[in-house]
């Protein structure tokens, strides 16, 4: 039954390629409906074209679930939250057209929402499995399209302090798997295999990045070079030592990450680390945050399993924070490259 003084707010999100809606009241999540779209598995990465066909046919039978779940009737709502960038231009317009049509309709305010403001925010998602930093923390987005390192003020006062000057993390484990053979996205494999291998088996060196920017493409051409030499003298070399490759391979990306991490650290002297973004699902990561926060050095606040990926509550979430701050949607639609 909905509360009549409740606000309900409905997020949107197709930045990529998972179509997402959620229902919030308040802080708190009634539903959180994910449908990943499984047709690029066989391209071996996103095709922006076949994303956004997907939203169109996905859109409203999501929105649709996300209300029923949440036992709320549109005309409950009290907003409409999509994601206005960065992503993929289709993609986006598909969210943020339905959002645009769907508020319009029921005569509701439109808010917008920067995706990767909406990483870090997650963790103010009100739900007992995690914990809310508080101001200021350091925001550690790692994702398939992004890797930053983000000082957070305020809730919309954010600052990029150090970033990836190639390939996000996230994209690293995807080509890295895809030289492997392992299927897309590779991230959630490699993390599975490397759970069994020796992390000290292979030794791929670490770039040298100035400050607290990032680089992977150099260790993705490591890999790449390493696997061809070692396939000329044995050409079952990756079958046969998969699980000491991903095991290797994710413990130096670990090690690229919590040196910044540390660095991050000590230049800002803030000690709270929130990370967010799919890459924060893999398992190492976390380990590593928990081990560092044990030594006194850190405290780690890690979301929980369904909100580090693309999802609308962490949409929803940020629309909430916009809605109570009367801060509406007014111009451009979507926004492939928003900056926070
Ligand atoms: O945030 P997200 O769902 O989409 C983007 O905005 O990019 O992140 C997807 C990325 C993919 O590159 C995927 O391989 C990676 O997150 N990922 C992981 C794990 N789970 C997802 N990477 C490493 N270990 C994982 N367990
Ligand atoms: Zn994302």
């Amino acid at each position: 039954m909905p509360n009549s003084s409740a606000v309900y707010i409905l997020g949107i999100e197709s930045s990529c390629d998972d179509t997402s809606a959620a229902v919030l009241t308040s802080r708190k999540p009634l539903s959180n409906v994910i449908a990943t779209q499984k047709i690029h598995e066989a391209y071996g990465g996103v095709v922006p074209e076949l994303a956004s066909r997907a939203h169109q046919k996905n859109i409203v039978p999501v929105v649709h679930q996300a209300l029923k779940k949440a036992g709320i009737e549109a005309s409950d709502l009290a907003a409409v939250a999509y994601t206005k960038g960065p992503g993929l231009m289709g993609s986006l317009l598909v969210g943020a057209s339905f959002a645009k049509s769907f508020a319009m309709a029921l005569q509701i305010p439109l808010l917008e929402v920067n995706h990767m403001q909406a990483h870090i925010l997650a963790h103010f998602i009100e739900d007992e499995a995690q914990k809310t930093p508080p101001f200021p923390f350091l925001g550690i987005t790692i994702s398939g399209g992004h890797t930053q390192i983000v000082k957070v003020h305020a809730a919309f006062d954010m600052e990029v302090i150090g970033e990836t000057l190639d390939d996000a993390v996230g994209e690293a484990f995807d080509k890295c798997g895809k030289m492997m053979q392992l299927d897309y996205p590779a991230g959630p494999i490699i993390d599975k295999l490397a759970a069994e291998g020796n992390p000290k088996a292979f030794t791929f060196s670490k770039p040298k990045v100035k400050e607290l920017d990032f680089s992977f493409s150099g260790l993705k051409t490591a890999v790449l070079y390493f696997l061809q030499r070692e396939k000329l003298k044995n050409p079952n070399f990756v079958e046969e030592n998969i699980k000491d490759i991903c095991a290797s391979f994710q413990y130096t990306v670990v090690q690229i990450l919590m040196d910044k991490i540390k660095k991050a650290i000590q230049q800002t002297g803030i000690n709270h680390v929130a990370i967010g973004g799919g890459v924060s699902a893999n398992s190492a990561i976390r380990k590593a945050l928990l081990d560092a926060e044990k030594k006194g050095q850190l405290t780690a606040y890690i979301p929980k399993f369904e909100y580090c990926t693309d999802n609308a509550a962490m949409i929803a979430i940020v629309g909430y924070y916009k809605y109570v701050e009367k801060d509406f949607s007014t111009s451009q639609l979507a926004q492939p490259r928003f900056k926070i």
